[in-house]
């Protein structure tokens, strides 16, 4: 198993999640010999989840199911351990897209939090690209650089401890892309601008508050960069559900008429049955502002 390519069974050693159902999730980590408490019943890892094919439905102790999934960065992004605020798929989504990620592609990211934008470029980039992702926060750094290992695609990052806004990112001319989730971003665009390469790239930046966005961007301005746009992004779900309407009361010759789509004779109804879609009441509010920047060929 790894994050970046599909395998179809379950090893040992292998991440997987555990899906409950109802959006009830939980890793784990696959080892012989271990097992896992669910609410269905205990989960043993030799006999229920090694050698299983992900996506197996797996009968716990207690007489329950679960489902055994192969992990992905989205689910990553939803199961993972919070050591800081994270993005979620939403803006993860619209940063891989307009930073232009493809495999090969060298990306610089500051800074690493949680992984959780991290697991996303590592796919994006695999199987040849590489990210330097840089954290000042030791143990932030070491725990994204264990996590890594495990989800075998430590031979695509770096993790760097030291702060972005003093050292930069360890690296000169060598990036396509460079992605800032730090409180004061202004005072890493000098370093990302020597990070990327001479024929340049693109820039992104999530911050939180529009005084940060201005700072940024009266920094990317005098750094050369062009091209800027600020969007926020804001998920809107509809919600699908059945109504039934009841039907005008035409007078008593009035049921002859009714048809269906065919034009043929339907049995009288008292009501007709469609799907609607209702908007949210409320939206879950905002999450941060991304600026995009290009840096043109030096
Ligand atoms: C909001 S978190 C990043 C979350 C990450 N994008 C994710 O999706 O999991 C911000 C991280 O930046 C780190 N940080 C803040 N200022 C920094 C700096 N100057 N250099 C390096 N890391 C920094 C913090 O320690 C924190 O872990």
């Amino acid at each position: 198993m790894s994050f970046v390519e599909y395998s179809d069974l379950v090893r040992d050693g292998d991440v997987a999640i555990v899906y409950m159902g109802h959006e009830s999730m939980m890793p784990v980590k696959v080892r012989q010999g271990a097992q896992t408490q669910t609410r269905y019943g205990v989960i043993r890892h030799s006999s229920d989840l090694i050698g299983r094919r992900y996506g197996s439905k797996v009968t716990c102790s207690k007489g329950g199911w679960v489902h055994v999934l192969h992990p992905t960065p989205e689910l990553w992004t939803v199961n993972l351990p919070h050591r800081t605020q994270i993005l979620y798929s939403t803006d993860i989504a619209t940063i891989t897209m307009m930073l232009e990620l493809k495999p090969g592609a060298v990306v610089c990211e500051s800074g690493t939090g949680s992984g959780s934008l991290s697991h996303a470029i590592l796919r994006s980039i695999a199987p040849s690209g590489h990210l330097h992702t840089v954290e000042f926060h030791q143990q932030r750094a070491e725990k994204a650089a264990e996590e890594f290992k495990e989800h075998q695609v430590d031979r695509l990052v770096t993790v760097r401890n030291q702060d972005v806004c003093k050292d930069g990112f360890g690296v000169t001319g060598v990036a396509d892309a460079v992605f800032l989730d730090i409180p004061s971003p202004w005072e890493a665009v000098r370093h990302a601008k020597t990070a990327m390469k001479r024929r340049g790239g693109r820039l992104c930046s999530f911050s939180p508050c529009i005084e940060q966005v201005q700072r940024t961007c009266e920094a990317l301005v005098d750094q050369g960069f062009q091209e800027l746009s600020t969007l926020e992004v804001l998920l809107r779900v509809h919600d699908v559900r059945t109504v039934y309407l009841p039907l005008p009361d035409f007078g008593p010759d009035a049921e002859a008429d009714i048809v269906d789509g065919d034009g043929a004779k339907t049995a009288p109804q008292a009501s007709v049955c469609l799907k609607a879609t209702n908007l949210p009441r409320e939206m879950p509010g905002h999450t941060g502002y991304l600026t995009f920047a290009t840096k043109p060929r030096t």
